[in-house]
């Protein structure tokens, strides 16, 4: 069974008298152990697709189907223990709570799931030490850079062990070799863990982390790279 699939989904936004049809008739499957690169230029529709994906957003036509469930099934209150449980998700605004610390904000992932164990600290603990911020634990996110806090909220999105881990450009705040480092994280504990991950980034270079290379174009998925040559190609010369 696939870990995450949009069946033709479609995404209309209506402001005022302007309709924006964001995603148009999508459909993308990824596989357990899998992580996709999605790409294309500003307003493609590829937050868009991750808030699809999330269950932040209901498609008007389509489904999201994750480990075998379709979203729209499963109610409001029963969307949302779903997502808190199954979906790792960093925004492009990494929304880190202001007054708890790096560590108490990567806990309450756990603390919302009912998994605020030791085990559960610990993982906290060691993915902020993958990520540079052992030194930062007890610091509030106003005394972190930019950088950092993209990191924190990076830990808060796995630190659950969800299915399906969605990134919304990841690393954008982050300088090339950071950059790499994250990247090459998230990547890695996809792969050994089995989870789905979406990483949306404009950086051709993160791509080399992906099994896949997907482009939007006005909400239609318009190239897909799958072999190593050709994402390898595409991390290199964009
Ligand atoms: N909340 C919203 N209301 C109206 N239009 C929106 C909203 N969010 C995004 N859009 C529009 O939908 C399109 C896709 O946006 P988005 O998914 O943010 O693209 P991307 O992440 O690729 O830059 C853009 O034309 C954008 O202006
Ligand atoms: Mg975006």
């Amino acid at each position: 069974m696939s870990a995450l699939e949009a069946r033709a989904v479609s995404k209309l936004y209506r402001t005022h008298d302007i309709e924006v049809l964001a995603v148009d008739s999508l459909t993308l499957t990824v596989e357990p152990g899998e992580f996709v690169a999605l790409i294309g230029p500003s307003g493609s529709g590829k937050t868009t697709m991750l808030a699809l994906l999330a269950g932040l957003l209901l498609p008007d036509a389509g489904e999201v189907v994750i480990g075998g469930r379709s979203l729209s099934s499963l109610g409001k209150a029963g969307l949302a223990a779903f997502r808190l449980e199954q979906i790792g998700f960093t925004f492009q605004a990494h929304n880190l709570v202001p007054y708890l610390t790096v560590r108490e904000n990567v806990e309450l992932m756990l603390r919302l799931n009912g998994r605020l164990d030791r085990q559960g600290r610990a993982r906290a603990i060691e993915l902020l030490t993958q990520l540079g911020l052992e030194h930062r634990l007890n610091n509030l996110p106003s005394e972190l850079s930019g950088g950092q806090q993209q990191r924190v909220a990076i830990a808060r999105a796995l630190v659950h062990e969800p299915r399906i881990v969605l990134a919304d450009e990841p690393t954008a705040s982050l300088d090339s070799e950071r950059a790499h480092q994250v990247a090459g994280i998230l990547a890695q504990l996809i792969h050994a863990q089995g989870r789905a991950g979406i990483m949306v980034t404009h950086d051709p270079r993160m791509c080399i982390y992906a099994d896949r290379i997907v482009r939007l174009e006005d909400g239609r998925v318009t190239r897909v790279l799958t072999t190593r040559e050709e994402i390898a190609v595409f991390a290199q010369i964009g």
